[in-house]
């Protein structure tokens, strides 16, 4: 049974079979390179998954959200007018979209919900904004809001910053929500300009083949990453503070070294990571464009080198990964997400993947590491109605 099945079965229970429901799908994310760049106002560029969560939703007359979460087996109730910010469990990623909608002053009304995701929670994939997602969706198609893909990516934002607390960027849910079919999407974070460049990995196919992006979910979920996540964005804001800039975007490649020399040896390596980052995306996206993949290889893997050494967000486990990919001959490696764990991508050739999650399930096992998870990546379409 496919999950849109299987969240229209969970939905008829719920609400009744004569209910009616639309099916919505919104995807979770890989950030191919640009970490922790979006909230500094910098570049980012992620793919969505074919993993997304899936929601069958149907409007109601009165003011009260029902929503069921089939993964959970749990349910959750509420009406509009007792919503305020919360993080009491998985329902406030579901309800909090009803809240953000309302405080924005658009019209939405009751509903019913039932969900059900297949992406990996805690894994750096996204999975909450791929719920707060398929909700805005939804809730504009229900009740009819024209509002505009990056407005809904924005909406979804405010959910996860404002009602659940998360101080999260806009990468995760302007990916899950503008990403196409195979294509990366180059966001600007700050005037939000976006490019839709062409994934096509296959284009530079030697006599050895196309390549793919193996991903390697370490299973490592880092219980503090919350923590961890808020104090690097405090240590860029009081960078920012320090320099005089409206954000770390501001800092040039060219003007590092004299912004470097005026900072606290804490938060100096911050800033270098995030203003190299930077203008790693801007050339991976030149090495996309031109299908140079050894190019954009070697910038990924000197943008794992850069959270780990500078930004410090990586940890064992990952840095295994990557290191392993890389002697198995991948021609670059990276953690993907906010970090402590989760994911990392290797770019290699198709005949050496299975090669690679071979030998890092062996060097995982050999370390007492979880067993990781490995799949290929495909860029798949932002969120829709199914
Ligand atoms: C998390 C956040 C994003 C972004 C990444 C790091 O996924 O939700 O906004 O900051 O971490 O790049």
């Amino acid at each position: 049974m496919s999950l849109d099945d299987v969240v229209l079965a969970a939905h008829a229970t719920l609400a009744g079979a004569d209910s009616a429901p639309g099916v919505w799908v919104a995807p979770g994310r890989i950030n191919l390179i640009g970490e922790h760049t979006d909230y500094n106002d910098g570049f980012v560029l992620p793919f969505a998954l074919p993993q997304a969560a899936h929601l069958a939703a149907s409007a109601r007359e009165d003011d009260q959200i029902r929503i069921v979460s089939v993964d959970l087996k749990e349910r959750f109730e509420t009406r509009l007018t007792d919503l305020a910010p919360n993080n009491d469990g998985w329902h406030s990623y579901l309800a909090g979209v009803f809240w953000a909608l309302r405080e924005a002053g658009y019209q939405v009304g009751g509903a019913d919900l039932a969900l059900a995701s297949d992406v990996p929670i805690g894994a750096g994939l996204s999975s909450s904004a791929a719920i707060e997602c398929a909700v805005v969706a939804a809730l504009c198609d229900l009740y009819h809001l024209d509002i505009a893909p990056m407005e809904r990516a924005k909406l979804a934002r405010v959910t996860e910053n404002a009602y659940v607390g998360a101080p999260t960027g806009l990468m995760d849910q302007a990916a899950s929500t503008l990403c196409t079919l195979d294509h990366a999407l180059f966001m600007d974070c700050r005037t939000l300009a976006v490019e839709q460049i062409p994934m096509d990995l296959n284009a530079a196919a030697g006599p050895n083949g196309g390549y793919a992006i193996l991903v390697i979910d370490t299973m490592t979920r880092h219980s503090h990453a919350d923590g961890e996540y808020g104090s690097r964005r405090a240590a860029c804001e009081e960078a920012c503070r320090i320099l005089g800039v409206p954000a770390l975007r501001d800092v040039s490649a060219t003007g590092l070294p004299a912004a470097l020399a005026q900072l606290p040896t804490a938060i100096a390596p911050r800033v270098r990571h995030i203003v190299t980052e930077n203008q790693r995306v801007l050339d991976a996206c030149e090495a996309l464009r031109g299908g140079d993949l050894t190019r954009l290889g070697a910038l990924m893997t000197a943008s794992h080198a850069s959270m780990r050494d500078d930004y410090e967000i990586t940890e064992v486990s990952v840095d295994a990964a990557v290191e392993t990919a890389l002697a198995q001959g991948a021609l670059g490696a990276r953690m993907t997400g906010g970090g402590f764990g989760g994911c990392v991508l290797a770019l290699a050739r198709l005949d050496q993947l299975a090669a690679i999650a071979e030998a890092v399930t062996r060097e995982f096992a050999e370390r007492g590491f979880h067993t990781p998870v490995t799949f290929v990546a495909r860029a798949e379409s932002g969120a829709h109605r199914v």
